[in-house]
């Protein structure tokens, strides 16, 4: 009995020491320590001798450790797959070259994601259309601005400044690729009134924006909240496709009938 509470006392604390960690990082770990315990298992085993047999049993032993340590469904699938994909392409002998071009490219796609936890995914053409309903109504004599926090390939802002030509839209962008693909779409496309800039959604100073759009990840609403409220002026709107806020309703939500079943939470400031 005692063993036993014992048992979950320490399943309890490894957890609360992982989850000081991204789960990227957890999962690398766990991985490693899964291909050590298999490597020291094979010394006796003889399991050398077939390099998937080996792999399959690493990956079944990091996905049983990641499944203790608490860490999300997916990364159970991956730490399974992790180690018997890396067997089967080297089987193939791809070039190295191949392998360094795709980490580049990948580097450069998902840059600080491992950290941020927000990859990059893109708002569907009906999310774009659903926010022309909340610019304000237009008026002659003034504009008004839009910030895309996370603005990705630069979709939504470049949409709605051919949508509505009386707003400035702007948009910060943290992964290189992104960035530059967005910034050659605005440059090609002639968008005066939009523009896109290189950095972290953190350092925007959001009091100069009427409305403010986000489609991030659970991870940072709510620090992303606390920016916006302590930022952001009376009577303007603070917009999340799809993550809540915790314990912060939205004044209004638009549901979406596209593929991911977006929804849009808005908040009036
Ligand atoms: C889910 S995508 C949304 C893209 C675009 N807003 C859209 O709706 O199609 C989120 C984007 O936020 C970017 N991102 C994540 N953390 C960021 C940060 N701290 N600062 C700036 N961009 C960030 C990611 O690189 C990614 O491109």
């Amino acid at each position: 009995m005692s063993l036993c509470i014992d048992q979950r006392v320490n399943n309890i604390n490894m957890r609360l020491i992982l989850k000081k960690f991204p789960p990227s990082i957890t999962a690398l770990m766990l991985q490693c320590a899964a291909v050590v315990l298999m490597l020291a298992l094979a010394e006796f085993t003889g399991l050398h001798d077939s390099p998937l047999l080996f792999a399959l049993l690493c990956g079944l032993l990091a996905a049983a450790f990641s499944f203790f340590a608490g860490l999300a469904k997916w990364w159970l699938l991956i730490q399974l797959i992790f180690v018997p994909a890396l067997v089967l392409m080297l089987a193939v002998e791809l070039p190295p070259g191949f392998f360094l071009g795709a980490f580049l490219v990948l580097l450069l796609v998902y840059w600080s994601t491992f950290r941020t936890q927000v990859p990059l995914y893109l708002s569907s053409n009906k999310v774009w259309h659903a926010i022309e309903h909340l610019l304000p109504a237009a008026a002659t004599d003034s504009g008004f601005t839009f910030m895309d926090l996370g603005s990705g390939l630069g979709g939504v802002l470049t949409h709605l400044a051919k949508f509505r030509p009386d707003g400035l839209y702007v948009g910060v962008e943290a992964a290189p690729l992104p960035f530059l693909w967005s910034w050659l779409r605005i440059r090609l496309g002639g968008y005066r009134n939009c523009r896109v800039r290189w950095g972290s959604l953190w350092d925007c100073d959001l009091s100069h924006y009427d409305i403010v759009f986000a489609y991030l990840s659970p991870v940072p609403m709510e620090n992303l909240w606390r920016k916006a409220r302590a930022e952001m002026r009376p009577g303007t709107l603070f917009v999340s496709s799809t993550f809540a806020v915790p314990d912060q309703s939205p004044h209004e939500t638009m549901q979406i009938d596209d593929l991911h079943r977006s929804t849009l939470l808005i908040w009036r400031m």
